[in-house]
């Protein structure tokens, strides 16, 4: 079997050493710096000849420079004569580009697909795309995880009565879903309508949530403008607690203060993007980490097993 070598690039560290750490493996030392126009400089800091490589690079913010980042580490490694390079990209960045909505737009989540690839990407891991569609923009092994088996956990472990699970807009219907059947609750549907780019308004909600605990679950809060105005709604016509449950915390601009001001009782994110746990973070939020299964899927696909086991939650829902 090959030498396994776990490489971080400098969007989140955290992780990559809590993985590093799960595996009783050390980081292999890069060296990544910026040149003063802002180009980007790599250099693997040993021989890594012939090893089973796994590069952890999370696309958050600045989201360019981080991709620029990953195909620039990946090309190092290529040309090292490593083995097999694997992606280990908890949040993928542009996946909500995956259609062209209006004519003369890109479809970026596409592009993506072929930018890693043309680098030498050889398989992927990654956490709630935007669409489980994107999948078919990889010709590379890509293994998809989930968030809401977590959140299920942790909503189960709250004990709270009368809860039901609310798909924030038409697109997060099946995902939500999927989460209901894991609780045995109710779906609510919000008509999501967006007049513009990053502003979101609600138009309908169909369901029950009078007197309910309404369980919101989004794969990406951004501005936080869909899951803030959906709690207002909620509150409105009478939801007793609203809980936001999303696997990426974007908060792009001011959406921590925006959050820490809604009408949402309490948050459930996963570490997908850094820096969630400082001080910065708005108080009523919990952060549970992926790490741990991280570190499951590295060991298995390094030892070429199954990782079947821990696709856990197919055996409990009903495929849609
Ligand atoms: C949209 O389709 C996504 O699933 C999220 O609902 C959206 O990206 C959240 O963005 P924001 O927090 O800016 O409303």
């Amino acid at each position: 079997m090959n030498r396994l070598c776990l490489i971080s690039g400098r969007s989140h560290r955290q992780l990559a050493k809590s993985v590093a750490q799960k595996l009783g493996k050390r980081l292999t030392p890069v060296e990544i710096k910026n040149f003063a126009n802002g180009e980007i400089y790599v250099r693997i800091g040993r021989k890594v000849r012939g090893e089973d490589v796994f590069v952890i690079e999370s696309m958050v913010e600045p989201v360019n420079e981080n991709l620029m980042e990953t195909l620039i580490l990946v090309d190092a490694l290529r040309r090292a004569s490593v083995g097999k390079i694997n992606l280990i990209c908890p949040f993928l960045a542009y996946c909500r580009q995956d259609r062209k909505a209006v004519s003369r737009e890109p479809i970026t989540a596409k592009l993506v697909a072929n930018l890693l690839t043309a680098a030498g990407v050889n398989r992927l891991v990654t956490i709630d795309l935007h669409a489980d569609q994107i999948q078919g923009f990889y010709d590379i092994p890509l293994d998809h995880f989930v968030g809401y088996p977590q959140f299920a956990k942790y909503i189960k472990a709250r004990r709270w009565r009368r809860v039901v699970v609310a798909a924030p807009d038409v697109g997060g219907v099946k995902r939500a879903n999927k989460l209901a059947d894991l609780l045995g609750v109710r779906l609510v549907i919000i008509d999501k309508v967006r007049r513009e780019h990053n502003k979101a308004q609600v138009a309908h909600v169909v369901g029950e949530i009078r007197d309910k605990t309404v369980v919101i679950l989004d794969d990406i809060v951004d501005t936080g403008g869909s899951v803030v105005e959906a709690a207002a709604v909620f509150k409105k016509r009478g939801a007793k607690r609203v809980i936001v449950a999303a696997s990426h915390a974007l908060l792009s601009g001011n959406a921590r203060e925006r959050l820490a001001a809604s009408q949402v009782d309490e948050f459930v994110f996963l570490d997908t993007v850094p820096g969630l746990k400082e001080k910065r973070m708005i108080k009523k939020t919990k952060v549970l980490s992926i790490g741990p299964l991280l570190a499951k899927v590295i060991d298995r696909i390094h030892r070429e097993k199954s990782l079947g086991e821990l696709f856990v939650w197919e055996k409990k829902v009903r495929v849609l």
